[in-house]
């Protein structure tokens, strides 16, 4: 695997985050204070410039960016890189009086008054304006500084706008969908039901809150224009960059799993990918487990959206933020296990919101690496200075990225149509839990899978795990075929290839569109059963103990698949409930009802050994392999308050320096980073 380094200069990781000296600026001796302190923490980057508008171009067409040249001159001088943002995430008051298009419409039609951020009209032909004008300058200004690494395209793009010139261009974005053929559109959103048939496409519009809300076709498509209308924002942004100096390299900062954006469609405009990662430690509903889990399943969310490259996290807290429910403090030890748990999964930086605290404002209490108290005494300086050092132990890291023969298949269309379906039961739909148990479940057997969606490359992968691929989209189907056909696995569940793209239903039997021939069974019906209700499984090879089913159960009719596990009780019990086909030179499994993810993992194991994946089952233990070249870095993460003994260990752990031989021993908290030669 061909080593992919993101910052050549940077010689090893990204150790940085957001900075913020444009609130400082009467402060001489505490922006001199930083960089010494950033020396300290081994901080190599800084991100500038986020939300910093108003400093920039504190009144229209009169810019100053003379502060910023001092502060990014003396970064570099001492080291330190930049990455700096757009600053289109939050806009300066004369600009919205000026332009009050420019202020995002509600799901009600009612325009939000100035203030906050992320408050815009991504269609905004003023809005657009003032951007392209204040980026130019920027790249004009900037582009050609030694110290600059990357752009930062705004911040967290997200929501939507339902104002005149979003509904306007809507319109466009249905007629050229459908091209220009009304009873296209009728069509695929069945609107002869309830008298919902549209004339012309300017009769359309969008789903308001007390509006149209009851055409699926037209729910999801809205979501599918909000994701397109924000990808030509920013795709706007990155032109104007690009235009000044092309070679420097255009990120910005995705979100935990955020539901407004099709991020699989986001991602083809950046040259590198990067996130956001707030996990809730230390809450008081889950074991700590399941909270690294969900946290590593977007780390490989985003690190598949680009494969073959590492991707970046861009912000994380150092001790605590300021918007969950309850905002504990990261315990002593959880900030080194966080920030290479990113590394593990193909992140080539750790970065953190924020350096230095602010000391007003909304954010003034969320946490940073520099406190109040502005010293570099305290336990949280002390815990990233020496995640500081660590990083430097282990540079020859970067550019390596995790390679992977197992995949699982998640994607936004899905996500919005099984939420959007007015069927099964509204609490217990869970499509991001299924998929995230059926992932961690994975990785606890040391396999970790990569993230992808319908449209990814499916070829390189010898399983795919596909939960409940509800919606196909165009192509889906056929591309599923000759996947198995020429030797893949694919395990499906329930609520596989019921719609098609624009949600309407599959005839001939699920899962339509010809995938009941690769599975060998129709789904008859879906039972949705109550939390209180009891089912169960019965294995045919009898060696597995009882399996509790839950939530949902389809009814199968077999046609030629060899039933596994049937049902134990009700109306169908004995009935098919697990199945398996084999089709061409390759095996489709069936899952047709939903069980706890660990009562599947004797099943995994056996789909993953007729695959030929090496399984690595560590208790207490988060495992994960990068690759670059011919050498292999595996990582070991022990989150639990137990010390750990692992077997099998060989290489040299680059922490410590130690060479292994066989054994490697955790103390609660450890991590371990083992570097290995290809062969050895
Ligand atoms: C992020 C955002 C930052 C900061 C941070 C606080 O979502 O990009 O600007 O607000 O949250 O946790």
């Amino acid at each position: 695997m061909k080593r992919n380094t993101l910052f050549p200069k940077l010689n090893g990781i990204m150790h940085g985050g957001d900075y913020n000296p444009e609130q400082w600026l009467d402060r001489p001796d505490i922006l001199e204070k930083d960089i010494e302190m950033m020396k300290k923490a081994g901080i190599n980057e800084a991100t500038l410039g986020v939300f910093a508008w108003s400093m920039y171009e504190p009144e229209e067409g009169k810019f100053d960016f003379s502060w910023l040249r001092k502060i990014m001159d003396r970064l570099y001088e001492n080291g330190i890189y930049t990455i700096l943002a757009t600053p289109s995430g939050a806009r300066p008051a004369w600009l919205d009086e000026k332009y009050s298009e420019a202020m995002r419409v509600d799901a009600y039609g009612v325009r939000n008054h100035h203030g906050v951020r992320h408050n815009h009209c991504m269609s905004s032909t003023k809005y657009r304006e003032k951007v392209e004008i204040i980026d130019r300058k920027l790249a004009e200004e900037f582009a050609n500084h030694p110290g600059l690494l990357m752009w930062h395209i705004s911040n967290e793009f997200g929501g939507e706008c339902y104002c005149d010139q979003c509904v306007c261009r809507f319109r466009k974005y249905l007629a050229n969908k459908f091209e220009h053929d009304i009873e296209k559109l009728n069509k695929a959103w069945w609107t002869t039901f309830w008298s919902h048939r549209f004339n012309s496409f300017d009769q359309i519009e969008p789903p308001y809150e007390n509006g149209e809300n009851s055409v699926m076709g037209l729910n999801l498509e809205w979501k599918r224009f909000t994701t397109w209308n924000m990808t030509d924002f920013m795709k706007h942004e990155i032109h104007t960059l690009k235009a000044v100096r092309p070679d420097i390299p255009v990120t910005t900062n995705f979100m935990t799993l955020y539901y407004g954006l099709d991020y699989h469609e986001m991602c083809k405009e950046l040259d590198v990918i990067s996130w956001d990662s707030y996990p809730v430690f230390h809450n008081d509903y889950e074991a700590p487990e399941y909270t690294y889990l969900y946290n590593a399943f977007n780390h490989a969310l985003m690190r598949s959206m680009k494969p073959g490259q590492p991707f970046m996290l861009m912000e994380s807290a150092p001790g605590l933020v300021n918007w969950q429910p309850f905002n504990k403090v990261r315990r002593p030890g959880n900030h080194k296990l966080a920030c290479f748990q990113a590394l593990a999964c193909g992140s080539d930086t750790v970065q953190y919101f924020q350096w230095r605290k602010g000391r007003g404002s909304s954010e003034q209490y969320h946490g940073a690496v520099v406190d109040h108290l502005g010293t570099d005494d305290t336990r949280i300086f002390r815990e990233v200075a020496e995640v500081g050092e660590l990083l430097k132990k282990v540079s020859d890291v970067a550019g390596s990225v995790v390679d992977t023969p197992v995949a699982l298949v998640y994607d936004w269309d899905t996500r919005w149509a099984i939420d959007d379906m007015r069927g099964m039961a509204q609490s217990t739909k869970n499509y991001d839990k299924t998929c995230v148990d059926i992932w961690s479940e994975l990785l606890k057997l040391g396999v970790d899978a990569d993230i992808i969606s319908q449209q990814h490359d499916w070829s390189k992968y010898k399983v795919i795990f596909a939960p409940m691929m509800y919606l196909l989209q165009d192509g889906t189907a056929e591309k599923l075929k000759e996947y198995v056909a020429n030797g893949g696995i694919v395990f499906a569940t329930y609520l596989t290839g019921y719609v098609d793209k624009d949600q309407l239903c599959n005839l001939g039997g699920f899962p339509g569109q010809g995938l009941n021939e690769v599975f060998g069974i129709i789904s008859e019906e879906l039972d949705t059963l109550y939390p209180t209700d009891q089912n169960g499984l019965i294995w045919k090879n009898g060696a597995r103990i009882r399996t509790e089913v839950k939530d949902y159960a389809e009814i199968l009719r077999v046609k030629d698949a060899t039933v596994l596990a049937t049902y134990e009780s009700d109306f169908y019990a004995g009935g098919a409930a697990v199945t398996c086909k084999q089709y061409g030179k390759g095996y489709a499994y069936y899952f047709a009802c939903r069980v706890e993810a660990s009562d599947m993992r004797a099943l995994f194991t056996q789909i993953l050994s007729e695959a030929g994946v090496k399984t690595k089952e560590l208790a207490g233990v988060e495992y994960h392999v990068r690759v670059a070249e011919d050498k292999t870095y595996e990582f070991y993460l022990n989150y639990t308050t137990e010390e750990q003994y692992l077997t099998n260990v060989n290489g040299t752990e680059l922490l410590s320096g130690q060479g292994l031989d066989g054994e490697l021993v955790m103390a609660p908290g450890a991590v371990a980073v083992v570097e290995k030669q290809i062969g050895e």
